[in-house]
């Protein structure tokens, strides 16, 4: 069955990056002049989603109307003759259906994915977490619809490799191994202490789920941080059906933290041959500036 829906949720205040977001959704916070949700979306849209749910809470309504027609600034820039960015704009706007629902209290990611149960009905569907950007040629979520259509529709867990002591971090699976880049899951735990963890496999937020998972949501009681993680509905529904873990290929940049948001900038900066030249020749004086030899 063809994955149609996302669900991104994004109701968290992003404290981290306050005080920005005392006053505007965190999501909105551009890497250079793109909004960091731009790039979650834009990565689900190239994967063949049809639709993105946005789980929200009070604050977030930028994020809807970026996704939207602005009619205002696209006379003005037609007015003008701005017709580059009268095209860029357009494109935003009709790049993807958008709904959004509201999480009306913020009770852990499992609470949040359930408030989209009625919107996403009884059909498999890709969640992304906005804090994470993945940069891939094919999308990584699209590579976990493949596993999971190469294995009737099965759930799938997008997963990486982190460094032992970072695993109280992450959700963090475990499994047999299928092949080198594929575990059938048997169990999965949020955010547990480098001593205690199974593995070194954590979930970076993009998970292909079968809507069997919201009768489980719906019983679990609350786990890690006294929240209702979704990590403790997947360690469940691993033990009723065929659950894979994918370790995708991709570079990700964790941009809900502000080391992981000026790593991100300063790559795409590199990246774009419209900023490199300059942005070097700023970085060699600002490393001089500041005594820093490389
Ligand atoms: C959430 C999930 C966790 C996952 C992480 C990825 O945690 O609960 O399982 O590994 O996102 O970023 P959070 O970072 O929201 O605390």
């Amino acid at each position: 069955m063809k994955i149609r829906k996302a669900i991104i949720p994004i109701a968290g205040k992003g404290t981290r990056f306050l005080p920005a977001t005392k006053q505007i959704a965190k999501e909105i916070i551009p890497i250079i002049n793109t909004p960091m949700i731009h790039y979650v979306v834009k990565e689900a849209v190239e994967a063949g989603i049809e639709q993105i749910i946005f789980v929200t809470s009070s604050g977030k309504f930028s994020v809807e109307d970026y996704f939207d027609r602005n009619l205002e600034l696209e006379a003005y820039l037609e007015r003008n003759n701005k017709f580059k960015e009268l095209e860029l704009i357009r494109k935003i706007g009709s790049m993807v259906d958008v709904t959004a629902v509201r999480q009306k209290e913020q009770l852990g990611l499992g609470h949040a994915v359930l408030m989209a149960k009625n919107m996403i009905g009884d059909e498999p569907f890709a969640v992304l977490l906005g804090d994470d950007i993945v940069i891939n040629k094919v999308p990584a979520i699209k590579q976990l619809m493949d596993v999971s259509m190469g294995n009737n529709g099965a759930s799938v867990i997008g997963v990486m490799e982190v460094p032992k002591s970072d695993t109280s971090k992450y959700g963090i699976v475990k499994g047999d191994i299928v092949n080198e880049k594929t575990l059938r899951m048997t169990g999965m735990v949020e955010k547990p202490k480098p001593e205690d963890a199974p593995t070194n496999l954590a979930t970076p937020g993009r998970y292909i789920l079968t809507p069997d998972i919201f009768t489980i949501l719906e019983k679990i009681p609350r786990g890690a941080g006294n929240e209702y993680q979704l990590t403790d509905a997947i360690n469940v529904l691993c033990m009723e059906k065929d659950v894979f873990a994918y370790r995708f290929e991709g570079e990700r940049f964790d941009t809900g933290n502000v080391h992981g948001y000026l790593d991100a900038t300063v790559d795409f900066a590199l990246k774009d041959p419209e900023t490199r030249d300059k942005f070097v020749a700023s970085l060699k004086i600002r490393l001089a500036k500041y005594g820093i030899q490389l």
